[in-house]
């Protein structure tokens, strides 16, 4: 499993909502996951999964993973999510990565990007790829569009069990982090 340094960083963001629902940003804190977030990220990442834009989150599995999980949370309330999966062999993959929908457009999908590429003992010269409708958000986080036929790994894993399966319409993004 990924080791990761038990870190907190804190965020501040400014409120740029045009609306009057008003969301204060500053005060959002990043870190890593603890069992007592798995409610909070099912409900999250389930939110997305009925609309097809991730795999359906399975309570057990996130049980098994939590250790990968990041989340940001704004007053206690948890607001994204995302997961970093070693598959050894310097590979690894973005999964899970949410926002919710009122705290879309505040660049925290980039933060808990770049956290897990910072925070996450990932060895220079690394593979990190996801499988993405947003392939536009990775690209500005100096991902490259690649072919899904990169990473037979995730289709041994996930994409076996995926409904989509047969007509994958998801963009592989991969970034190679920079030797230090
Ligand atoms: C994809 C997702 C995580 C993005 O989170 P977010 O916090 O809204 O992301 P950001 O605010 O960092 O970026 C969102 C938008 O802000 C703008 N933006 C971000 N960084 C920017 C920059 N440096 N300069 C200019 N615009 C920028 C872009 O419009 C960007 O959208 P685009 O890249 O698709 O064009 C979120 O929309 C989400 O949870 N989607 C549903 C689940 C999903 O699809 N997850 C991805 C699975 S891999």
């Amino acid at each position: 499993m990924t080791d990761m340094k038990n870190t907190e960083t804190s965020v501040s963001l400014l409120n740029n909502s045009s609306t009057d629902s008003k969301i204060t940003l500053d005060g959002i804190s990043i870190k890593r996951a603890s069992k007592s977030d798995i409610d909070s990220i099912f409900n999250l990442l389930h939110l997305y999964a009925e609309k097809g834009l991730l795999l359906p989150p399975n309570r057990a599995d996130l049980h098994q993973r939590i250790d990968t999980f990041i989340i940001a949370k704004l007053a206690d309330k948890l607001i994204a999510c995302a997961s970093l999966r070693n598959f050894e062999n310097n590979l690894f993959e973005i999964r899970s990565l949410s926002v919710s929908a009122e705290c879309a457009g505040k660049r925290i999908g980039s933060k808990l990007v770049n956290y897990l590429l910072k925070n996450f003992n990932i060895p220079s010269g690394s593979r990190v790829f996801a499988l993405t409708y947003r392939s536009n958000f990775f690209q500005r986080l100096g991902f490259k569009c690649v072919s899904k036929e990169l990473f037979p790994e995730k289709i041994w894993n996930d994409c076996d069990i995926c409904p989509k399966k047969e007509h994958c319409d998801e963009q592989a993004v991969m970034l190679i982090t920079p030797q230090t």
